[in-house]
């Protein structure tokens, strides 16, 4: 099977590096890729953004499965394109890409499909905010209705910066606060049937107990000691299947993997938000530890016949990824400082690369999370204990990094919490 990665970051390189351990894949291509995605795939410099671009490559590689990482592409409808050319698409349509590309259209497939997510308003003027502040109360949660790269949510007791954000976002979806901590769930759907990967934990915020700003995600661990054993299972009936049954009933089958943020708070497992392609670093550990092919599960996905395949299965033991990220990271982030070390670390780790770049023959800095060091054990934390070990050995200036990833008391610092 010949496989095409669309996108630049750390998602596509741990994709296609668990494509490369397939036996069942025999070509891994990237477009655009990375230069860590280099060691694992042939690079092709073609837009992720065409979709055009991006069929004429497949077509010219004879491409059996694309794989589209990021949501812009997606939300873009570079699937719909590849897909027009008779070429299977692991990544939704655009019309399916909604999910994530609006929160009100999220919010309002989960109501008619009767998922349990924060209740909430979509409001176009401030009164409609200032009315939907009286009813839902403090905290208050606000959110952009598109796509802000993670940058369109403030959570805040303080109602005049809640009303700030409200006025520079325009259409904004506010919601009841959830209390409890966040986990990432992972189901690779072929538009009526789901199969739920191992959950994982995010990092989301810049500083060691989960303060300061938001940011694309600071670091992931799998498994979740901590949470309830049939947590996917109920995510997968309660979430998912009536999700895909809804998106249905729309015409608009999502096929792709369907990434559900929750709380777990007292009351269950609550829908935070939806996205339409895997979390990045949040997959990395879960890929680490996934004990089937990648690349025939992908495919059969995008085939409409998951069915036909086994559900996936993971080996014992734990992952855990810190990522490395660059000064001034998430406000802005720094480019073309010299890397030293990724040898070194890759003896006893995966260096994961998000944001590099080869100049004159120097890896260097080129972007705000630069990689992810990601490594196994046989639990938590013995898989933490080497990640930051081999960590150690890599430096550029102004490196950021989080100290507390996947350390005690797993589950209680992230939380969907005031910081
Ligand atoms: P989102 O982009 O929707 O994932 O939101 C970004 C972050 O804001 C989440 O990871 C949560 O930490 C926080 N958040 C979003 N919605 C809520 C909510 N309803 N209650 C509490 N925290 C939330
Ligand atoms: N790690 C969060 C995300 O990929 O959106």
């Amino acid at each position: 099977m010949k496989t095409l990665v669309v996108g630049t970051g750390g998602r596509e390189h741990a994709l296609a590096l668990a494509l490369s351990l397939d036996p069942a894949v025999t070509e891994v291509h990237a477009a655009p890729g990375n230069p860590g995605i280099a060691a694992v795939a042939t690079l092709h410099d073609v837009d992720p953004m065409s979709g055009p671009a991006v069929a004429e490559l497949a077509v010219s590689l004879g491409a059996d499965l694309v794989v589209v990482g990021p949501e812009a592409p997606l939300v873009a409808g570079v699937a719909d394109v590849v897909r027009e050319r008779g070429i299977a698409v692991f990544g939704p349509s655009g019309a399916a890409a909604q999910l994530e590309g609006s929160k009100a259209f999220s919010k309002d497939v989960m109501a008619v499909a009767g998922v349990p997510t924060a209740r909430s308003f979509t409001c176009d003027t401030e009164a409609e905010v200032e009315a939907a502040f009286d009813e839902l109360g403090a905290p208050y949660v606000v959110k952009d209705d598109a796509l802000a790269a993670g940058k369109g949510v403030v959570v805040t007791r303080d109602r005049d910066e809640a009303l700030a954000h409200a006025r520079a976002c325009g259409r904004v979806v506010v919601e009841e606060f959830l209390d409890g901590p966040e986990v990432s769930l992972f189901a690779i759907c072929d538009g009526t049937t789901a199969y739920a990967l191992q959950p994982a934990q995010d990092f989301k915020r810049i500083f060691d107990g989960g303060r300061g700003p938001n940011t694309g995600g600071m670091g992931s661990y799998t498994p979740l000691t901590w949470a309830q054993p049939d947590l996917a299972s109920v995510v997968l009936d309660q979430v998912v299947h009536p999700t895909l049954a809804e998106m249905n009933r729309r015409g608009t089958p999502f096929v792709g993997c369907l990434y559900v943020g929750l709380a777990l708070t007292a009351a269950g497992p609550r829908v935070i938000e939806f996205n339409v392609r895997f979390g990045d670093p949040d997959i990395q550990p879960v890929l680490a530890v996934l004990d089937s092919p990648l690349g025939v599960l992908l495919a059969a996905a995008a085939g409409g016949r998951l069915a036909d395949v086994p559900a996936p299965e993971f080996r014992g033991g734990a992952a855990v990824t810190v990522v490395l990220a660059s000064a001034g990271y998430p406000e802005s982030s720094s480019k073309g400082d010299v890397i030293t070390g990724v040898e070194a670390a890759g003896e006893t780790a995966d260096v994961i690369h998000a944001g590099t770049a080869v100049v004159d023959g120097s890896l260097v800095t080129a972007g705000g999370r630069v990689l992810a060091v990601r490594a196994l054990g046989a639990d938590v934390a013995s898989a933490r204990a080497a990640a930051y070990a081999a960590a150690d050995h890599i430096s550029f200036d102004g490196l950021q990094r989080r100290t507390d990833i996947a350390s005690e008391p797993l589950g209680v610092v992230e939380g969907a919490s005031l910081r």
